[in-house]
């Protein structure tokens, strides 16, 4: 499935170049202990150490010898990611070695911006090669990164790729395809009657495409903590009957980011062989419109035996996640996390860039948070808004899928799903899975979110 090359650091290679990175501050007095050539060379074309600058210093036989890249202020870093990795294309091809300036702590982020910067999603139009190679410096876990890239790599795959080859059955043989190359059992409810007596909601949003709803459900692991990762996974959000304009609906192949995230999160987690018991959910269905379509002002009822009032189809992500974390709740794990691209209204709270994240547990919330710093993954929490319950609280059923008035609607989204974890330690991320505008290391297209941050916070919230 994955498309790109896989991302890895080149072996330790005798015709590298040197790469030195130089901070703004520290540039002006290295440069007066450099040879004149180098500093003369540096100075001529105004290089500074701002981010994003690079000069490249040849050597006698006039091929690249050693590269300057500039790493900014700690001002400046503070409004990027991924320093190292704004200047790759700026500099000429070939394997590089990391020979100073970045200190420690931000090293190992530095070289998976290098290792993320390579991804092309080549499906459909050749790629071209970049060329531009790192060799592993000292004191990162090289392997560790690789497989925080793959997983990065994978998620923005499924997610790029369009609902044409994305349906409900791609995502299945693309969980199938994880599931083998881990080892990890992979179940999958489809028949229309045990979806329909069983995850009636997914059936209910699903059955209105000719590309067939379905519950997908991997295993892996058989010691440790349970952790439980649902995922939304509408492969495509027309909006139902209450159809969404043409310009919302032309980006909705990206409704499956929360499947394709909690599928980045579970390979980290697998080929990191994390001592957890993994269960890994996902609703895979297409929002379609159709004779059979679901309607506005239907009521259905849960896995879970609640009642939800339809007051729009277009909110259909709470629906197929209500089954499949009534689902997940029944079996007791010790953390139960969600990922969706659930509401417009987070988009508009937090922008494309942050994950918001609601959980009731002050501890995660913190450990999440300060994972995410480390990670260069940012999140943001978001909170369980008792009072506003009674929002999603309608005149004739349990739930209102689509409360009117258009306050908080992430949170409200967010309510709605509590109610169906049970009494699990519950976390759930409302993401937008999509960079925008390109930025190093984020090609415009399908993105992780919180995924890389949780990923490092589970050891410390699961005591492993
Ligand atoms: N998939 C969308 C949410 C979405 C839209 C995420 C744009 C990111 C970008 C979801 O199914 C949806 O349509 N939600 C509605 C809910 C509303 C009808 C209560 C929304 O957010 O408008
Ligand atoms: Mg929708
Ligand atoms: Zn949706």
């Amino acid at each position: 499935m994955p498309t790109a090359k896989p991302p890895a650091f080149a072996k330790a290679d005798t015709d590298c170049i040197n790469l030195h990175v130089l901070e703004q501050d520290g540039c002006e007095s290295w440069l007066a202990d450099a040879p004149a050539t180098v500093a003369n060379w540096a100075r001529a074309i105004g290089f500074r150490g701002a981010i994003g600058q690079s000069v490249t210093i040849p050597g006698e036989d006039g091929l690249p010898k050693q590269v300057l890249v500039g790493y900014g202020t700690s001002k400046d870093r503070a409004r990027r990611r991924f320093i190292l990795a704004a200047a790759l294309t700026s500099l000429p091809k070939g394997t590089y070695r990391l020979t100073q300036g970045i200190p420690t702590d931000e090293r190992a982020v530095e070289c998976l911006g290098w290792l993320l910067a390579q991804y092309q999603f080549d499906r459909y139009k050749s790629g071209q090669d970049l060329d531009r190679h790192l060799i592993a410096p000292n004191g990162i876990d090289a392997a560790h990164i690789e497989t925080l890239a793959a997983a990065e790599f994978l998620t923005r795959d499924l997610i790029n790729t369009p609902a044409s080859d994305m349906g409900p059955d791609d995502l299945h043989r693309a969980a199938q395809a994880l599931a083998d190359q881990h080892a990890a059992t992979l179940d999958v409810v489809a028949d229309d009657d045990l979806l329909t007596q069983n995850f009636p909601m997914i059936h209910t949003v699903g059955r209105a495409s000719d590309r067939r709803p379905r519950l997908l459900d991997m295993r892996w692991g058989t010691s440790g903590p349970k952790l439980a990762l649902v995922g939304k996974g509408v492969c495509f959000d027309t909006g139902g009957l209450n159809l969404k304009p043409g310009s919302s609906m032309g980006l909705m192949k990206k409704d499956m980011g929360g499947a394709a995230n909690v599928l980045g999160l579970a390979h980290m987690i697998m080929a990191s062989n994390l001592s957890v018991q993994l269960r890994v959910l996902i609703p895979a269905v297409e929002n379609s419109v159709s004779a059979n379509a679901f309607r506005p002002g239907d009521v259905l009822t849960a896995r879970n035996g609640m009642t939800v009032e339809i007051n729009n189809t277009d909110a259909e992500g709470r629906l197929v996640l209500a089954d499949a974390l009534a689902y997940a709740a029944e079996d007791g794990p010790d953390l139960l996390v969600s990922m969706a691209t659930l509401t417009g209204a987070a988009r508009v709270a937090v922008g494309p860039d942050l994950a918001p994240f609601y959980t009731d547990y002050d501890t995660d919330a913190a450990v999440l948070s300060a994972a995410a710093g480390t990670a260069a993954d940012p999140v943001w929490r978001m909170p369980f808004h008792a009072p506003y319950e009674a929002m999603i609280e309608p005149q004739i059923a349990d739930l209102d899928n689509a409360p009117s008035g258009g306050f908080a609607g992430s949170i409200t989204a967010a309510l709605f799903l509590r109610r169906f974890a049970g009494d699990s330690r519950y976390m759930h991320f409302d993401i937008y899975g999509w960079t925008p505008t390109a930025a190093p290391a984020q090609p415009k297209g399908g993105a992780l979110q919180g995924a890389r941050a949780l990923f490092d916070a589970l050891p410390q919230m699961l005591g492993l």
